[in-house]
């Protein structure tokens, strides 16, 4: 698609909207110009004890140091429960739609505040501190919110982790973060099929001395072993609980959550955000990202596993006041339309997704979604991968009717909540483009030298300056966080993405230029899924590079030395696979293992895994200067072999 390939601002959209082109412009100006006096005004947005006076005190050089708001005294959960009491206590603030298209229910203002303090006074029965770790692994039910919400108002630091991990990888994320306590339920669902969450907990907690107690939600009634003296049934000890609690004050720079993501090397890192600056970009970006109005129901098709659960099904979205849709299944199932069919039955006015989900969905044509009306939607996000320009345009065309704008928001993790997107009614959209920053956020691109190139170009996409909703740090290991983050191109926060500047400005990502994978719009790091292979008996050596997948955006394409002796047979690819799901989890499946007896090194012994990639993509005309290589025959010999 050509980049003048403009999709303007309905005016009908502009009028309504809080914010407009103009209004956009000048934010983006004052945010520039005055940033304390712009963040001091939204930081009004929540609610504080101690209203902060000190606004921003960041550095990106030296020690790296990022505080904002921070002499202020907040408690997370009072901004998304105790302050909508008054005026909107009986509206809901949850929408729950079961697996099972039968089953939902609603949980009003008040209802999710009685809930949260039940279980807050729980947990603090039990012995769970300020500065506390909690871990969670739970499945896309309302009890995962109020787990949240309510470590939030004790001030317990709380580490989701997906409900679709394994084990091993659940049990390295409590051990990271020494938790005291996990919460969990007997069994998740999704698809049609269960998932044995206390029996995976139980394996995990072998191997996690720090927990004291694991409290089990009762989900889908089905028998599971409780240990005595340590795991605690939900219901039972929130039945006994107080229905009000006060909450705990907190600094806006005490943590408020950990989440662990995958970097280029080494285990997944704990990523620290912490309480006021969080908050305030939650609400910021998700009022004005998705022309959030009063009443609007709003559904994010995330799992609460990964960030954007946190911060555009929980934070964002309670701070707002609005009715948030927490999904517990799948989009194709029991059919390919139950998306649309889940829209008219809530009347779903904003839906956000993932591109996996829109091209996973356009493969089966416009017939499962015209069947239904879909005239409640207003608006349309994308997150989480590039979105190809078809895609973009098939879920404006079809999903939308050409009415509804398409946001697609870049952000990630580490960034707490959007960085780069359109406005509904300020900026005019391409397909394919993230487009603009929001105002207060400062994206740059450099060489790999680090000069910053001006104008339409290409480059490594950086932040200048810092925002209110960045990370603070890697738990425990600050250097860790300096390294990753600021050393590349010092006194920059580099993405590990790449993107390409139009001449009107606007961003369009490219992906990322480092050894992370986006695989369904999952985040994986190389290393991970080559440990997991090397740790198999059979494996000398690993290579995991990603390849081009027309619906999962990215595949997995693993290059498997074996020892010496062992038959590469089809029979062991399977054993891998399996191997590989049981050690982090299904979502690391190799979509394809090739059997390397050598691998392409330099002399020096590194990896070449640009060599890689182009064989993985079938790429092998541009394959560069491969005269470095230690043994350059390896590469005709993996040509000759590629899977697929
Ligand atoms: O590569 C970018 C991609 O997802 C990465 C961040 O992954 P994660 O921390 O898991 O957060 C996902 C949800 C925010 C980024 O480095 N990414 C995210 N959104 C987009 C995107 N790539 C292109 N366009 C996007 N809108």
């Amino acid at each position: 698609m050509a980049d003048d390939a403009l999709i303007a601002v309905k005016p009908e959209l502009a009028a309504g909207a809080k914010i407009d082109a103009a209004r956009h412009r000048s934010m983006t100006e004052a945010a520039r110009k005055d940033p304390e006096g712009f963040w001091r005004e939204e930081a009004k947005r929540i609610d504080w004890m101690t209203p902060p006076t000190k606004i921003k005190n960041t550095s990106f050089t030296g020690d790296v140091s990022i505080r904002w708001f921070e002499d202020g005294v907040l408690n997370a959960s009072v901004s998304c429960l105790d302050r909508h009491l008054a005026e909107r206590g009986d509206q809901t603030a949850i929408i729950w739609e079961g697996d099972d298209p039968s089953v939902d229910a609603k949980v009003t203002y008040r209802d999710l505040h009685e809930r949260v303090c039940r279980l807050s006074n729980a947990m603090r029965k039990l012995g769970v501190q300020k500065g506390d770790r909690v871990s969670l692994y739970l499945p896309m039910i309302v009890e995962a919110a109020v787990a949240m919400l309510a470590c939030a108002r004790i001030g317990a630091v709380h580490s989701v982790v997906f409900g679709g991990f394994s084990p091993d990888s659940l049990a390295s994320r409590v051990q990271d973060c020494d938790s005291v306590l996990v919460i969990t339920a007997d069994e998740g669902r999704r698809g049609g099929r269960t998932v044995p969450l206390k029996a995976n907990a139980d394996e995990a907690m072998k191997s996690c001395p720090t927990v004291k107690h694991v409290i089990v939600v009762r989900n889908t009634g089905n028998a599971v072993a409780m240990q005595e003296g340590r795991d605690l049934w939900y219901h039972e000890l929130c039945a006994a609980a107080e229905p009000t609690c006060p909450p705990e004050p907190m600094s806006a720079e005490d943590p408020l959550f950990i989440l662990y993501t995958s970097g280029s090397t080494g285990k997944p890192k704990g990523v620290l955000h912490t309480t006021g600056g969080y908050m305030v970009w939650a609400g910021f970006t998700h009022e004005h990202v998705f022309d959030y109005r009063p009443g609007e129901i709003y559904w994010c098709t995330a799992d609460v596993g990964w960030v954007t659960g946190h911060t555009y099904i929980v934070y964002g979205p309670l701070a707002n006041g609005a009715t948030t849709l927490m999904f517990e299944g799948v989009p194709n199932w029991p059919g390919i339309d139950r998306c649309w069919q889940v829209v008219d039955k809530h009347q779903v006015n904003i839906f956000y997704t993932a591109p996996t989900a829109i091209r996973s969905l356009m493969r089966e044509g416009e017939a499962p979604v015209k069947k239904w009306s879909r005239k409640s939607l207003r608006v349309l996000g994308s997150v989480g991968e590039p979105i190809n320009p078809e895609a973009w345009m098939w879920y404006y065309r079809v999903v939308g009717d050409e009415r509804c704008p398409v946001v697609d928001t870049w952000w990630q993790t580490e960034t707490g909540g959007i960085l780069i997107s359109p406005l509904p009614g300020a900026v005019d959209q391409k397909p394919g483009s993230a487009t603009l920053p929001l105002p207060g956020v400062q994206p740059g691109l450099v060489d790999n030298d680090g000069t910053v190139l001006e104008g339409a170009t290409e480059g490594n996409l950086v932040i200048l300056d810092s925002w209110p909703g960045q990370m603070r740090t890697v738990f425990r290991d600050h250097d860790r966080f300096i390294q990753t983050y600021f050393s590349t191109f010092p006194g920059k926060y580099f993405s590990g993405d790449g993107a390409r500047r139009d001449a009107d400005g606007y961003y369009w990502i490219t992906g990322r230029v480092d050894d992370v994978l986006n695989v369904s719009g999952h985040r994986m790091g190389t290393a991970e899924i080559e440990s997991a292979l090397v740790a198999h008996p059979k494996v000398a050596e690993a290579a995991v590079v990603g390849m081009p997948h027309e619906i999962k955006g990215q595949g997995i394409y693993a290059y498997v030395t074996l020892k010496t002796g062992e038959e590469p047979t089809d029979a062991l690819k399977k054993e891998l696979v399996t191997w590989v799901r049981k050690e982090i989890g299904p979502i690391a499946s190799p979509d394809a293992i090739q059997w390397a007896p050598g691998l392409p090194k330099t002399r020096s012994g590194k990896i070449m895994r640009r060599i890689l990639r182009k064989i993985a993509a079938n790429e092998t005309d541009s394959l560069g200067d491969i005269s470095t290589l230690a043994d350059p025959t390896v590469v005709q010999e993996l040509i000759g072999n590629k899977v697929g």
